[in-house]
């Protein structure tokens, strides 16, 4: 099977050029300025072909909570956001803290047939912090890193133990940081617009604080750790002293936290909940440096998507989350790209090859020999956002009526065209 890709700029992490892309099967087999082949061709004029996006930080709550979204629907949510390529968090339920789980997830993902789907496994058993889940049986069932993403592994004994066991199975703990005593039941960040609205603050120390206690242990054992979803100033910091020791530490963040600052709490609107919360501008900034200065390895989505009556109740009692995967890429080349604060090369690196590269993952980069996954895009089409045209069964943005530019056109996932906007 052959697919060409004709006139699109080719954007690598070595730069941009206007070449056409032959793919063979499932691998990119020639780049060149003019190639004529009689087979499948896709017409990219004007637009910019990159390396399939990776997103590796996803829900997709299936088993268990398909009411929210389930494998299907979350895949055809990826494959529209440009994603070829998704990390699944294991809370689900049951939880994927077993290899039964994570082959169902494999297999449902194999049947769905869209986007390549790596499970993450439980870092605990029933991911309630007490005892280590079966890591190596799950890593012979697919598990790409391990994780007890929606909370943090409170006892530091069980994640020291947890990083050197995953460790010897090449596995990476991926930290989602939170002192849950020092939450207190907090639902949006601590400070002048928790007052302002009334509603209970989470401060930034309870996310620093394990940000700091996950990067001891990484240095002192000298084993690899990934942050997950970093959202303050201060978290920023801690990441680029650890990196400028030498510590192994990689990390992430999300659209909605360069993006978005609490002013917009006070709007109630429960689609701004989210946890770690959108915080201040200070951070922002801080978040917008570190992408730029490369504290902040990839951005990805923590895709959290939920139902409208898990949503369309009281702020207090709304569940946290952002539907966030069909407007990553949008959101991120305008608010990053189009910004002027880095170049579209560096942006790929963050969507693409650098996951690729924490996770050992095929993919990332677009080069002969390489693996056919590839996003089209439209960077001149300007569009605004509606959740309610999301293909998610999560509508809960908080960026309905945001104007953005740069469309998806074509995913194409081993060489297959997964979503094309015009049709296939
Ligand atoms: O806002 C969030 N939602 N943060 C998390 O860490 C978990 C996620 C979810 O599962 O809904
Ligand atoms: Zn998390």
């Amino acid at each position: 099977m052959k697919l060409l890709i004709k006139n699109g700029v080719i954007v690598t992490p070595n730069g941009e050029k206007k070449s056409d892309l032959l793919i063979e099967n499932d691998k990119i087999s020639r780049i060149a300025p003019a190639i004529d082949e009689k087979c499948k061709t896709v017409d990219a004029s004007g637009k910019h072909v990159l390396a399939g996006l990776i997103d590796m930080h996803v829900h997709l709550r299936e088993p268990g909570f398909e009411g929210k979204e389930d494998i299907e629907s979350g895949c055809k949510a990826a494959v529209k956001g440009g994603v070829t390529q998704v990390c699944c968090m294991p809370n689900t339920n049951p939880v994927n803290d077993n290899a039964v789980v994570t082959t169902y997830i494999k297999h449902r993902a194999n049947e769905v047939n869209l986007c390549k789907v790596n499970p993450v496994g439980c870092i605990t058993k029933g991911q309630e912090g007490e005892s280590l889940s079966d890591i190596g049986k799950m890593k012979s069932a697919g598990i790409v890193a391990i994780s007890d993403d929606g909370k943090s592994v409170d006892n530091s004994l069980i994640m020291r133990l947890a990083m050197e066991y995953a460790n010897g199975f090449n596995l990476k703990c991926l930290c989602h940081c939170e002192d849950k005593k020092l939450v207190d039941g907090g639902v949006v960040n601590e400070g002048y617009n928790s007052t302002l609205a009334g509603l209970k603050g989470s401060p930034r120390a309870a996310e620093d604080i394990m940000i700091a206690r996950d990067i001891a242990l990484s240095e002192s054992l000298d084993i690899p750790v990934h942050i997950c979803h970093v959202s303050t100033y201060s978290g920023v910091e801690l990441i680029r002293n650890a990196k400028k020791r030498g510590v192994k530490v990689t990390a992430e963040t999300c659209p909605h936290y360069f993006i978005l600052t609490d002013d917009i709490i006070t709007s109630y609107d429960t689609n701004t909940k989210v946890n770690p919360p959108v915080r201040e501008d200070r951070d922002r900034q801080a978040i917008i440096a570190g992408l730029k200065d490369g504290t902040l390895d990839c951005i990805v989505t923590d895709h959290a998507p939920h139902s409208q009556k898990d949503k369309q109740v009281e702020y207090n009692l709304a569940a946290f989350g952002i539907s966030g995967i069909e407007t990553s890429f949008a959101l991120s080349y305008t608010y990053l790209v189009k910004t002027g604060i880095m170049s579209l090369q560096e942006l790929s690196k963050k969507m693409s090859k650098n996951p690729a590269n924490i996770l050992s993952l095929d993919g990332g980069e677009i080069k002969e020999g390489a693996v056919a996954d590839i996003t089209i895009v439209d960077l001149n089409k300007k569009y605004t956002i509606d959740g309610n045209k999301f293909v998610s069964k999560g509508k809960n943005t908080p960026f309905n009526g945001y104007e953005v530019f740069g469309e998806v056109n074509y995913t194409i996932v081993d060489g297959e065209i997964k979503y094309a906007d015009g049709g296939k």
